[in-house]
């Protein structure tokens, strides 16, 4: 069937929505109409480099929608179900059915980029981006990325929640597991150190966050953070600390923030760092990287959507929307930071 996909044709280049040809789900696979896409900061960072053999490439991997069609052997979904999209996994490494399906062994399929999905009038476009490529009008999951929401809750809402969203909060919930009271210092407030935020104020938590954008700062402290300071501060020590800038100087200042035994979480796309090793071992200091909030999106998601009903996780605060056709916008809009999480929406 003919849809409507936002594809990248050169590597750093825009954006382009274009007609393309997409095939009838096979065994496994879940198509799904998409009703809301969030565009997350992994998007825009991999379009940059994405390798010239897989392009034309469909990016988007914070998908939401409806099931539109289910291949062979998909009992979990049935045509009209509403669905959130996450990341994908093979479900049968070790890692998988040890219960941390963000360390699937088989994980690089989530941005490597496959064929045979989508097809141009030109050709070949790559597509199953996290298992989705969810910036278009249609997407093909699997049982793995597919998460079951409320029939009535907003896919504007749901979308975000499954990369974003997820990494910042599952940062906190799952991994730091703060005690109430404890201060937590969240280097970048982008989408993913918001959603950190949230989510440690609802262990009441001292936050204390650390933005260069005056107005990411402001946002900060309207949802909550004890303080929201610029890049160079002086810190007060914390038993937490989340990078999500991914940035060597960040880190290094990171584990100097923190008290003795505290955690720092990488969660930022970053190269290489150093930090002083007596530091680390006299203060019996955790340095721990983190996907996806060692979420498994099947429990995480709807945990979320239940803490948002509750009114004790806010995430529309962060979220803009924009329509599909708007696609390049938001994510300039994202890049010179004058939007915290973008979100498609579809007629
Ligand atoms: N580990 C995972 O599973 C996972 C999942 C999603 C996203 N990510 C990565 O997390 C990172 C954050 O994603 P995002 O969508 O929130 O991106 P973002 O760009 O919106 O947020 C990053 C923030 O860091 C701020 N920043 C820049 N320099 C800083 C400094 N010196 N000190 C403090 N803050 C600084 C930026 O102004 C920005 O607000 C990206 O690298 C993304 O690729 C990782
Ligand atoms: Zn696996
Ligand atoms: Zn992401």
């Amino acid at each position: 069937m003919l849809i409507r996909a936002a594809l990248v044709e050169q590597a750093g280049g825009p954006f382009v929505v274009r007609d393309v040809e997409m095939a009838s789900p096979a065994a496994g696979e879940i198509l799904v109409r998409i009703e809301a896409a969030g565009i997350c900061h992994t998007d825009l960072a991999l379009r940059g480099r994405w390798p010239a053999a897989r392009l034309p490439m469909v990016f988007g991997h914070e998908g939401a929608g409806a099931v539109e069609a289910v291949g062979d052997g998909v009992p979990a979904v049935v045509v009209g179900d509403r669905v959130c999209l996450s990341f994908r996994s093979c479900g049968e490494c070790g890692e998988c059915r040890g219960g941390r399906p963000a360390y699937c062994l088989r994980s690089l399929v989530n941005t490597q980029g496959v064929s045979g999905v989508l097809r141009s009038g030109a050709g070949p476009v790559f597509s199953g981006f996290f298992g989705q490529s969810s910036f278009a009008t249609h997407a093909m999951a699997y049982v793995s990325n597919t998460v079951t929401i409320p029939a009535d809750f907003p896919a504007v809402l749901a979308a975000p929640l499954g990369c974003g969203v997820q990494t910042g909060a599952g940062t906190i919930l799952n991994v730091l597991d703060p005690a109430p009271g404890d201060r937590v210092i969240i280097f970048g407030a982008g989408g993913v150190g918001l959603s950190a935020l949230l989510a440690a104020l609802t262990r009441s938590c001292e936050v204390i966050v650390v933005e260069p954008q005056p107005a990411r700062r402001d946002l900060a402290l309207s949802l909550g953070a004890a303080d929201a300071v610029a890049p160079g501060a002086e810190l007060p020590s914390a038993h937490h600390a989340v990078d999500t800038t991914g940035r060597p100087d960040v880190i290094t200042q990171a584990v100097g923030a923190l008290r003795r035994r505290g955690t720092l979480a990488l969660v930022g796309m970053g190269g290489t760092t150093s930090f002083d090793i007596m530091t680390v071992m006299a203060g019996g200091l955790n340095i721990r990287g983190v996907i996806e909030g060692d979420a498994v999106p099947a429990d995480f998601l709807p945990h979320l959507i239940e803490l948002q009903r509750a009114g004790r996780f806010p995430v529309e605060k962060l979220i803009t929307t924009y329509p599909f056709a708007d696609i390049e916008q938001a994510a300039q809009d994202t890049l010179t930071g004058k939007t915290v999480k973008p979100v498609l929406t579809f007629d």
